[in-house]
Parts: structure tokens; C-alpha cells; sequence
């Protein structure tokens, strides 16, 4: 069983990341949520993030909010691909969850403390808070069992063509984290999310399931699919955030690689994560393992068959 703290920034495919690490108890135990601005602002970041959990029942996860800018100020711009609200204008009216009194930062450090080399991580947007835990606590690092997050690419980019935008977003909070000295660091980049799209068929296909979750998830995909078909002329989306919580939950889903990584802060490339396999690169030291590749059957078998148990194929 997997103790996880999900940072998140929803987000599109965050919330279809949060749906599916709900739908697995028996795998994941859902310690907290923490947001990060990213895809959206701190504010609807921090709001969706309440009002997914509730329409899952899950109000007993508890909420902190983090950071609402990068590091070093102001991202450059924001992305538009998640709609204004961040869930691609789907409003929520559920209510919400009563936010902690904590920040994410004070949390993320308190837990470690707590559950001293427990706690997975699972950050599916810009890793300003879990690099500003790094910095306010020098035990963070040492207290913290694992890292898995999705962000960078080994050979492609989505806001330039090489920097991804999670990194992109917040080069220096990355920087910070590949540094850090974490005992595991799983990167699950857009050379693995581009290998598998959620396409207009399979949109409908949540639509006919008609549950209350596949009937969000119909709703909020809309925008996400029409700005693929938009900007790349992609029949389908991404599901980015999804293949870390699908890792989690059957680690078989992707293949891994051993690798050095390192983030350039700085000119043409910023937020670009440079990828050296340590098979090729062998005087590297390796400080986190790249997924190369995944089994699209068996996260498709998950994302289905998990989420909604009645649905067969
Ligand atoms: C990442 O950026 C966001 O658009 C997604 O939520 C994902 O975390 C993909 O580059
Ligand atoms: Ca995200």
C-alpha cells in the first residue's frame, strides 16, 4: 500500500489522475491533496481540487493550498488548454471542502516529520511546493520514500520544443528537486504521455457509461480535446497526470530507464530537462528513473475497468 501526498495543480487531466487514484484504495491511501498554481490560479486550483474530491465522496482528504506563483515571480504566460476555470469550464457547484489551516509547504514538512521515509509523492503540476519544503526543511529530502511525477521529456517539448510545460512553468522549483538528493525520483514525461490519447470515440464511450464520474470526465475532456485538435490537429487528448497515478497503482504500466537529469534555468532552452540514460552516459550518477515506454492495454484496462467496475469490455 502506497502513502500518497498528491501536489496538483487541476487541471484536466489532474482531476482524471485524482478520479483514478480514488478508485484504488486497496492500492493508495490518499493522505492529502496540495495545490500549486499551473494549469489555473492558486484560487480555482485550490477549489477544484475540493470540489473533485467531493464529487467522489472523498471529503475526509484533507486540502492545503501552496504557492500562487513560481520560485523566481511570475510564469511568463498560462496555458489555455484547461479552459478558464482550469476543468475546462465545467462549473462545479458542490461546495467545498473546509481548506487547512496549514500551508502546503508547512504540511508537505510536517508529514515527512511525522511518517519519517513513508510518503510517496505524487506531483502532477509545477514543483514549487515540493521545492519549497526542500528549502525550508534540510530533513525534507531524507524524510520523503519516493517521488513519482509528471513533468519533462527526455525528446520533446509542449511549450517550446523542448521544455514541458510543468517544468517550464517553474525551471527553478524543478532545478531544486532533481538536486535535492531523493532516495527515488520517477519521471513519467511527455515522451510517454504522447504515446496515448483519449479520443472523441472514447469520450462517447464515458458518455454511454453514464455515471456521475464518467459523465464529468466526458464534460471537462471537451475543451481539452477541441485545443489538441486546435493547436496540432490530434484526434484526442492527452492524459498526461494519469500515467503517475496508473504507475502507482500497477507499477507495470510503464517501463523505466536509469538516468541523470538535470534543468537548464536559463536562454533558449529553460525548463528544458536534459535526459542522459546512464547506460549511454556512464559517467553520470543517476538521480531518477525516466519512463521510455508503457503498456497502453493496461492503463486503458485501469482507467475503464477501475473507475467504473460495472462497465465491461
Ligand atoms: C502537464 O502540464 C499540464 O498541462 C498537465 O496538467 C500536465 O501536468 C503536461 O505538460
Ligand atoms: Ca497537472
Amino acid at each position: 500500500m502506497e502513502r500518497i501526498i498528491i501536489d496538483t495543480d487541476p487541471g484536466i487531466d489532474d482531476a482524471m489522475a485524482i478520479l483514478l487514484a480514488v478508485s484504488a484504495p486497496d492500492k493508495i491511501k490518499i493522505e492529502a491533496l496540495t495545490t500549486v498554481d499551473g494549469n489555473t490560479d492558486i484560487d480555482h486550483a485550490t477549489q477544484n481540487a475540493s470540489a473533485i474530491l467531493k464529487l467522489c465522496g472523498r471529503e475526509d482528504i484533507p486540502v492545503y493550498k501552496g504557492r500562487g506563483e513560481p520560485l523566481r515571480g511570475k510564469a511568463e504566460i498560462c496555458e489555455s488548454s484547461h479552459g478558464d476555470n482550469g476543468l475546462g469550464d465545467v462549473k462545479i457547484d458542490n461546495g467545498r471542502i473546509p481548506l487547512q489551516r496549514e500551508s502546503a509547504e508547512e504540511y508537505l514538512v510536517r508529514a515527512a516529520q511525522d511518517n519519517k521515509d513513508v510518503l510517496t509523492l505524487m506531483p502532477i503540476g509545477p514543483l514549487t511546493n515540493i521545492a519549497g519544503a526542500v528549502q525550508r526543511d534540510e530533513n525534507f529530502v531524507k524524510n520523503i520514500k519516493k517521488i513519482v511525477l509528471m513533468g519533462g521529456a527526455e525528446h520533446c517539448g509542449n511549450m517550446s520544443p523542448t521544455a514541458e510545460f510543468n517544468f517550464w512553468h517553474d525551471p527553478e522549483a524543478a532545478k531544486v528537486v532533481f538536486e535535492a538528493g531523493f532516495k527515488e525520483i520517477v519521471m513519467v514525461g511527455l515522451d510517454v504521455t504522447r504515446k496515448v490519447f483519449l479520443t472523441p470515440a472514447m469520450r462517447e464511450l464515458l458518455y454511454q457509461i453514464n455515471t456521475p464520474l464518467s459523465g464529468f470526465i466526458h464534460q471537462i475532456t471537451r475543451v481539452y480535446v477541441d485545443s489538441y485538435w486546435e493547436k496540432l490537429k490530434n484526434l484526442g487528448c492527452e492524459l498526461c497526470d494519469v500515467l503517475a497515478a496508473a504507475y502507482l497503482i500497477d507499477d507495470s504500466v510503464l517501463k523505466l530507464k536509469d538516468a541523470y537529469v538535470e534543468i537548464e534555468t536559463a536562454g533558449l532552452c529553460r525548463g528544458t530537462s536534459v535526459v542522459y540514460p546512464v547506460e549511454i552516459w556512464k559517467d553520470k550518477k543517476k538521480n531518477c528513473k525516466v519512463a521510455s515506454d508503457l503498456d497502453v492495454k493496461r492503463l486503458f484496462r485501469l482507467f475503464f475497468e477501475k473507475q467504473f467496475p460495472d462497465h465491461k469490455e
